[in-house]
């Protein structure tokens, strides 16, 4: 039990974080990222206690990603005010690297799988939750592949979310577009009732 692990981390973004809108993204692109932090343990060829410990930043640059940003929401602000109460709480170099990292315009350079993996989450979890909740069903389950694609070159939906940040993702983790949605999307779909997403029909 360390003082910056997960819970530290969801206490923290919850001490500055009172919109359920951003509570749930926080812990969308913790799933996303966590995801990617499990697959590169095993390839690495972690496991049990190693395994935890090398994923618990992926947990914690997720859920500390946008921490700042209710109190913060300007690009002058977002970010390097997090970044600095970050450092002042002695967080690690690698969780407050990928944090900075995850906004474009601190020209951080991604260097880490943690800084790809949860730059590669941060907008397509979000357009992952868009097309759910615009099915009958509202539910994750119900999202595909091919209709994420679809989705992507519908330029009306889902207009804040940024295209070229999701294939840059993909780019960044050396994988297709379509395998980095899938991995995504089947994160999301194993923790849809966390998330809010396994739909209204019972
Ligand atoms: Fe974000």
């Amino acid at each position: 039990m360390s003082m910056f692990d997960r819970a530290h981390a969801w206490q923290l973004l919850n001490e500055w974080t009172t919109s359920p809108s951003l509570l749930k993204h926080a812990l969308a692109v913790e799933t996303c990222t966590v995801a990617y932090g499990e697959q590169e343990a095993v390839r690495l060829g972690l496991s049990g206690d190693e395994a935890e410990a090398f994923v618990e930043p992926y947990h914690t640059a997720a859920l500390l990603h946008d921490f700042d940003y209710e109190r913060h929401p300007s690009l002058d602000e977002h970010v390097w005010v997090g970044v600095k109460v970050l450092t002042e709480q002695g967080w690690p170099d690698a969780v407050r690297h990928a944090v900075l990292a995850h906004a474009s315009y601190t020209s951080t350079p991604f260097e880490s799988h943690l800084d790809k993996a949860l730059f590669a989450s941060d907008e397509l979890s979000g357009f992952l939750t868009a097309c759910a909740l615009v099915k009958p069903s509202k539910s994750i389950h119900d999202v595909e592949v091919a209709g994420v694609r679809k989705k992507m070159k519908d330029k009306a939906f889902a207009r804040g979310v940024l295209r070229e940040d999701i294939t840059r993702g993909a780019d960044l983790l050396g994988i297709p577009v379509e395998e980095h949605i899938g991995n995504c999307l089947r994160a999301m779909q194993r923790e849809a009732v966390m998330l809010g997403l396994e739909g209204t029909s019972a």
